[in-house]
């Protein structure tokens, strides 16, 4: 069996649940962590065993025995610089979503792995979800026959929709319904978005973030085979079990229809310190004894695989590309309260940068 050695950098929620299902791998050689959190870190290497641990990513750069790495930190600026940084170094790359803040960045990572024959993938985790696996696969071996329209809804706490916001100014769309945008162009494929209409809603997240960062979003996008879906998400339900998700997804297609629930009411714990929790009921998942609930942990294996073996990657970054195209526009239909045309003849000022390196 061929071992590799893997980096994460940033342990924090996602790096750790990262870093804890790699230390338990036998894919894995050894585990290198940076993390500029010295309590975090110690507590994360203590846990996994790690050979090496830094608060300066760095110093794991030049490193022979690191072949492939996931990027978890944050604020999101970061993930393009750690990103391009890994793959000079000849890294496989595991970046969790966003790809990058601009087009053009996204654009140079895609050259970067492709020039140098890497890996590299985002982390649109919701794939290694059995449910949202189970839509996709009706589509495609034709239980529910061609796909007509499509809607997801999601919900997270507004406690983590603080958090979000706190660190970096992106909305709804790109960094919560970016998980389902990726979902339903990956159901729908070859099918590309053409259009996209959007509209923002506020409520309390002005006055909590003290900035423009609106409440929920709702997203309607046509793809070039005529079909219409709407994608909605929001971070602003009330305290729940940390970090509480819910989402309703509806699949129409000519013969059947798939309606899934996974709302993540299924299991309560009533207790007399906590009242009413709900419990696994993230998105990425958490450890239950010798088990996961959640997707992370085999998005997470996939990746050593894909690495250790020579296998594709589930997210081609040309994807998770296209997917930051469609919340681009959302973000500039919401703002001009206009639908957006896609792909995009005149580049909007924000990603000029990326019509430079097309033209
Ligand atoms: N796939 C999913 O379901 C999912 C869920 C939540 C978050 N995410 C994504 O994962 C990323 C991480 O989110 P999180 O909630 O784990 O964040 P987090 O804030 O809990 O963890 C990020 C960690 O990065 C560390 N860090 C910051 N700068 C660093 C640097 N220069 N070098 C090393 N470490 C550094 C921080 O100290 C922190 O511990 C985000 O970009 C987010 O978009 C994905």
């Amino acid at each position: 069996m061929k071992q590799i050695g893997v980096a994460i950098v940033g342990t924090g929620w996602c790096g750790g649940i990262r870093a804890e299902t790699c230390a338990a791998h036998p894919l894995v050689k050894s585990l290198h962590l940076a993390e500029v959190r010295a309590e975090r870190l110690e507590e994360i290497a203590r846990k996994t065993g790690a050979s090496t641990s830094v608060a300066d990513y760095k110093k794991l750069l030049e490193r022979k025995d690191i072949e492939a790495v996931f990027i978890s930190a944050t604020p999101e600026d970061s993930h393009f610089p750690m990103a391009r940084d890994f793959l000079a170094a000849g890294k496989h790359v595991f970046l969790e979503k966003p790809i990058a803040l601009e087009l053009s960045e996204a654009d140079q990572l895609l050259k970067a792995a492709k020039d140098r024959n890497l890996k590299f993938t985002i982390g649109y985790s919701q794939r290694f979800n059995p449910k949202f696996a189970y839509v996709r696969k009706s589509i495609r071996d034709g239980t529910i026959g061609k796909p007509v329209s499509a809607l997801v809804s999601r919900h997270i706490t507004r406690s983590l929709g603080k958090k979000i916001s706190g660190r970096i100014k992106l909305s709804p769309a790109a960094m919560e319904s970016t998980h389902d945008l990726d979902f339903v162009l990956w159901c729908l494929e070859p099918a590309r978005p053409v259009r996209v209409y959007s509209q923002i809603n506020y409520g309390v997240m002005q006055a909590t973030t003290g900035a423009p960062i609106a409440d929920t979003q709702w997203i309607t996008v046509t793809m070039d085979s005529g079909l219409a879906f709407v994608v909605g998400g929001g971070w602003t339900l009330p305290p729940g079990y940390p970090n509480f998700s819910t989402t309703w997804i509806e699949m129409v297609g000519t013969e059947g229809a798939l309606l899934v629930d996974d709302s993540h009411r299924d299991v309560v714990l009533n207790t007399m310190g906590k009242g009413m929790q709900l419990p696994m009921s993230t998105m990425p998942g958490e450890p239950v004894e010798h088990t996961y609930a959640g997707p992370m942990a085999a998005e997470t294996v996939h990746f050593l695989e894909a690495v250790a073996y020579d296998r594709p990657v589930m997210v081609t970054p040309e994807h998770a590309r296209m997917v930051m195209e469609v919340y681009i526009a959302a973000d500039l239909s919401a703002e001009s309260n206009a639908p957006v045309t896609l792909p995009f003849k005149k580049w909007p000022e924000k990603i000029q940068s990326a019509s430079a390196s097309q033209s």
